[in-house]
């Protein structure tokens, strides 16, 4: 039986993955004055040495004002390159293709972190230290009732956070990472610029479909001109507003197409937190519930996607991949269910016979390995995660 192309190899650029599982960069709201830590580094290096081909740092900001809340991961000085070059060179020695996702946060700026409310920052917030901040976007239109009036960006800002972008980029360089990903989605800067709804601009960066391509695909330019050529660049969208009046999946797959033209190698696609939270679910959700975003712009604008959201059962990843719906899987919260998801996959999906433990790291591997004739002796339940 052939390997199953979930743990075939793949290349993009000069880069190679040894599978085709990406973990989706998942915010940990832990850092302080936007420095990476330990619970980042062992956070990420689970994952690593839980077999993934390609691991996502969260979204770093680059900016202190580009932050979601106070605990973000940023990325908008030099001091923040340490921790993150010690996180890129534990994931690439333990087989995992260093990743990370730059961001702004625009608009949905200034929050509380998740478990303190997901809101705008209040009273108690302020009384724990975390003081609201000014947030900048597109228009002054905020997100939602009791959300911060956003301060709409001059071209003067533009062009400045522009720079702020390509320093960034040049930090990731730095730090060591090998895979980068522009974050266009859930409602941040990037993405209210694309969206009617919360870009209501009448000058070049406002208006029709182009014009609120504009500032994104400028962004996308300026990182790919210092992003290593021999370096994929993914961009992450929401394919679909699922608001009335909002973007729509042909406005994505224009905006795709015009990525591709632009340097970008895949769409990372997920889908919505125009309003409320990013994970504030507007589009009815069910197992793989974005693959037919990913499936749709793989073909329509003829580029790489990254499938992502309630991918949870091995087979189905495979099912996607094997349906050429995407080049990648993005695995996010069954990754912190459990971090050893792709060995555990590979166990599930493997051909019968042979050495089942080869793939994982040898500290753990020899153990089990040697392990296994006895447990497959012994009366009980069957053991989970194997085919054997
Ligand atoms: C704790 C947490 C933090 C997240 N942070 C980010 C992030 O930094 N950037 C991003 O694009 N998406 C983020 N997401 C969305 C995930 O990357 C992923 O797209 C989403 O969870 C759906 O995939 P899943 O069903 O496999 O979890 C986050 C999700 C979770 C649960």
């Amino acid at each position: 039986m052939s390997q199953p192309i979930l743990f075939q190899p793949i290349t993009l650029r000069g880069v190679s993955s040894k599978n085709r599982i990406l973990i989706s960069p998942m915010c940990q709201y832990s850092a302080i004055d936007g420095v990476a830590n330990d619970w980042h580094l062992v956070h990420l290096g689970k994952f690593a040495q839980g077999g993934a081909g390609l691991v996502m740092v969260e979204a770093a900001a680059v900016t202190a004002e580009g932050r979601i809340t106070h605990g973000d991961v940023g990325i908008w000085n030099d001091g923040q390159i340490a921790p993150l070059k010690r996180i890129a060179a534990f994931l690439k020695e333990n087989g995992a293709v260093p990743s990370i996702q730059l961001a702004h946060a625009g608009r949905k700026a200034s929050m509380q972190r998740p478990w303190y409310g997901n809101a705008a920052l209040d009273d108690a917030d302020r009384a724990r230290g975390d003081l609201p901040w000014r947030t900048v976007a597109p228009s002054a239109v905020p997100m939602d009732e009791g959300w911060l009036m956003p301060h709409a960006l001059e071209l003067a800002e533009l062009a400045d956070l522009r720079q702020q972008w390509r320093r960034a980029t040049l930090r990731a360089v730095d730090a060591g990472f090998e895979f980068l990903e522009v974050h266009c989605a859930h409602g941040y800067l990037l993405h209210e610029f694309l969206s009617p709804l919360s870009n209501r601009r009448s000058d070049a960066y406002g208006g029709d479909r182009d014009g609120r391509m504009r500032y994104p695909l400028e962004i996308i330019e300026t990182v790919r001109a210092v992003w290593p050529a021999e370096r994929p660049l993914s961009v992450r969208i929401s394919s679909v507003d699922g608001v009335e009046g909002g973007l729509l999946l042909d406005d994505q797959i224009a905006f795709a197409r015009e990525a591709k033209a632009r340097g970008a190698d895949l769409i990372d696609c997920s889908s919505g937190g125009l309003l409320g939270s990013a994970t504030a679910a507007r589009i009815p959700r069910g197992y793989g519930f974005q693959v037919p975003y990913a499936a749709e712009i793989r073909t329509s604008a003829e580029i790489a996607t990254i499938a992502v959201g309630l991918i949870l059962h091995p087979q189905q990843a495979e099912d996607v991949l094997t349906n050429g719906q995407a080049d990648l899987i993005a695995i996010g919260r069954e990754a912190l269910f459990d971090p050893n998801w792709p060995l555990h996959a590979e166990l599930a999906l493997r051909a019968e016979g042979g050495e089942v433990f080869t793939s994982w790291p040898k500290q753990y591997g020899w153990w089990l390995e040697r392990r296994e004739p006895g447990l497959r002796k012994l009366d009980g339940p069957p053991l989970p995660f194997r085919k054997i």
